[in-house]
């Protein structure tokens, strides 16, 4: 039996294309489902200044296929230098979508970030005059804090104040993780939005370390407890529209991923939306699928919603996605759920 969903075209509100040949191979697998991505900045050397974003653009249209359609919106990588002119201009001229903020050394290729926020406040400040939006990358980097409540600690401790002395500010928790980030959204209804990943939909911490290691399944903000995955499944599932995709794709070399100390992120560009597909309709929330990953996005940028659509169907036969992908003189793993699935993108 063959069940069909159509939907408005998916966008992804987190997404790392990368650089060179390994952006050449990721880009048409976000590209064949996606309409536009927030684009992260996190290259190196990071995507700091306009230039530098515009640059990066250019790249990107380059290694898009002619038979795909995408627009990136780019980002720029906040530091403790950033010109708050320069941002404005940038989001005036329709260049960059957002700001990305990373506290220094949270994750990969973090090291450029903010290590003391009170020097970022003045480009915080324009950001909120002009309504650029700030994306967070929530998790504090003390060492005397475990890594499984970094997020936790980060919004008592950082993003609440900042939020609080700084009105009008919209900001986006990227990539939330746990109950607490999804109630703290729930609990602000103003200028404030989370993106949630595939993987942390679908997994808990045990997914990734119970009968060995899994380094595919690592990413950050990692993996938590079972409680965590059920409210941000609660918060998916519920339609709130301050809850939206970003896949948070994040593809390293495999020989980087496996190996003694394992790179973050999950590659989980080609096969998101069957994941999510199966995960919905698990959840009987099939019919909340569209805002999740089309609707609730572009409503929160104040962009349109993309006037195509994409069809998803299931039948009886499990869709295969290949394990690995060339990326130049290396391979990329393709995330595998590790459970069969069902739907496909027609
Ligand atoms: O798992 C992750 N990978 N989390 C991040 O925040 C960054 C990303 C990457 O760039 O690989
Ligand atoms: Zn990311």
């Amino acid at each position: 039996m063959t069940q069909s969903l159509t939907i408005t075209r998916p966008d992804d509100w987190h997404l790392h294309l990368r650089d060179g040949a390994m952006l050449q191979t990721v880009l048409p697998e976000t590209a064949r489902h996606f309409a536009r991505a927030i684009i992260m900045p996190n290259l190196v050397p990071p995507v700091v200044n306009s230039a530098d974003a515009a640059a990066y653009r250019t790249r990107i249209m380059a290694a898009l296929p002619a038979d795909l359609t995408f627009e990136p919106l780019m980002t720029l990588y906040l530091t403790e230098d950033t010109d708050p002119e320069d941002v404005a201009a940038a989001h005036a001229s329709g260049l960059i979508t957002s700001v990305k903020l990373y506290p220094a050394g949270a994750t990969t290729n973090s090291s450029s970030g903010v290590r003391d926020f009170d020097k970022v406040r003045p480009v915080l400040e324009k950001m909120a005059e002009i309504g650029c939006p700030l994306c967070v990358h929530g998790e504090v980097t003390d060492r005397d804090i475990d890594i499984f409540d970094r997020e936790a600690v980060f919004i008592d401790r950082v993003l609440d104040p900042i939020r609080r002395s700084i009105p009008g500010l919209r900001v986006v928790m990227e990539h939330i993780t746990t109950k607490n980030g999804a109630d703290y959204v729930l609990a602000n209804d103003k200028d404030l939005g989370a993106t949630i990943t595939v993987q942390h939909l679908i997994f808990d911490r045990n997914d990734m370390l119970v009968g060995g290691m899994r380094p595919h399944y690592y990413c950050l903000p990692i993996l938590k407890r079972r409680e965590h995955r059920e409210a941000l499944r609660a918060a998916a599932f519920s339609g709130d529209k301050r809850f939206f995709l970003g896949t948070d794709s994040a593809p390293h070399p495999t020989h980087a991923k496996e190996a003694e100390c394992c790179a973050a992120g999950c590659f989980t560009a080609p096969n998101a939306l069957s994941i999510l597909a199966q995960t919905f309709e698990e959840g009987g929330a099939l019919d909340k699928l569209e805002g999740f990953t089309s609707l609730h996005g572009p409503a929160f940028y104040g962009l349109p919603v993309n006037t195509d659509t994409i069809t998803l169907t299931k039948g009886d036969a499990e869709v295969a996605f290949p394990e690995t992908l060339p990326a130049g003189d290396h391979t990329v793993t393709v995330f595998d759920p590790g459970f069969p699935l069902y739907w496909r993108v027609a």
